[in-house]
């Protein structure tokens, strides 16, 4: 079983990155943290609590983290996930209460409360929260197994032509994490352009006929119009969970090593993840970066952690 902590700003996607991991039986989830991103910090941690009522997850700790990035202002992602944050479904009323702790004291303890190397940590939004953790606490690097983050795109940007939204609203803790020397996967727009929640796949969804299951379509449907309104897709690119499923299986990705690191000056390319192809990846190279998806063997883990959530 793989332990990890979710850092995320639901978000649709954010909410389904939510659904796998705790309906999958290969992963524990220690926790969920919340950071200001899709949505302000207030909204996004609503939302998340309001996915754990749907999904019945209990006995998980959730706390909120940072209200803003580090030095920029605080952008969101409206456009594309609507006023709430998670637009589309009626959003029940939260049951679970949050943890008395910021974010980012719960993610150190965690970590440091358990055995080296045994924790992954999946940040699925701005890296605002890992930023000021690996800050506060710089042990945690050597401790975490690795990080497996959504975010970037070594040739794809969406936020600008060239940076991705989780990165570009947080530059400065983006650089931050991607040049401390813990193993990091990118799975960035490259990869998560090819998680696209087709008809078939939707269709898939809703046969499972479960009102977790109908929660999913619903936050589909919405998430499919932004995306056809706001960057022309046919079919919207999922993103979230594919770090997630990275996590859970390997296999279901190719990735490539090589060393990215963030611009922070650049006036047309501030927060563009570059990665460094020219040559082999030095022998010290702790970045990857996700490549091809399994498209079939994604969406089956998903559709699986939905049957095992069931009803509730
Ligand atoms: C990322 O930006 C957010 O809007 C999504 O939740 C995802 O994490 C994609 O660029
Ligand atoms: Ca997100």
């Amino acid at each position: 079983v793989k332990k990890i902590i979710l850092d995320c700003d639901p978000g649709h996607d954010d909410a389904i990155a939510m659904l796998l991991a705790h309906g999958n039986p290969d992963i524990e989830l220690l926790a969920v943290t919340t950071v200001v991103g899709n949505q302000t910090l207030e909204k996004v941690t609503r939302n998340a609590l309001a996915v754990a009522r749907v999904a019945n997850i209990t006995g998980v700790p959730f706390a909120a983290g940072a209200t803003r990035p580090l030095i920029r202002q605080i952008e969101i992602a409206d456009e594309i996930h609507g006023d709430s944050g998670l637009d589309g479904p009626v959003l029940p009323q939260p049951t679970l209460t949050l943890e008395p702790v910021h974010a980012i004291d719960l993610i150190i303890d965690l970590i440091m409360s358990h055995p080296p190397k045994t924790i992954t940590l999946v940040p699925t939004g701005g890296l605002t929260n890992i930023a000021l953790a690996v800050r506060k606490e710089p042990r945690i690097v050597e401790r975490v197994k690795e990080v497996v983050l959504m975010g970037g795109g070594y040739h794809v940007g969406n936020w600008s032509a060239v940076a991705e939204f989780n990165i570009k609203i947080d530059p400065e803790a983006a650089h931050i994490v991607f040049n401390e020397k813990w193993p990091l996967t990118m799975v960035g727009l490259d990869l998560t352009h090819q998680a696209l929640a087709t008809a078939a796949v939707v269709e898939r969804i809703a046969a499972i006929g479960t009102r977790p299951a109908k929660f999913v379509t619903e936050l589909l449907d919405f998430f499919s119009l932004s995306y056809k309104d706001c960057q022309g897709f046919d079919y919207p690119p999922v993103h979230d969970p594919c770090a997630v499923a990275y996590v859970i299986d390997p296999n279901v990705m190719t990735v490539r090593k090589v060393p990215v690191d963030i611009e922070l000056t650049g006036t047309l390319t501030l927060g563009m993840t570059v990665a460094d192809f020219r040559a082999p990846p030095p022998p010290d190279c702790h970045t990857q970066v996700a490549v091809k998806l399994d498209h079939q063997r994604f969406w089956d883990l998903i559709v699986d952690a939905l049957e095992r959530i069931g009803e509730v």
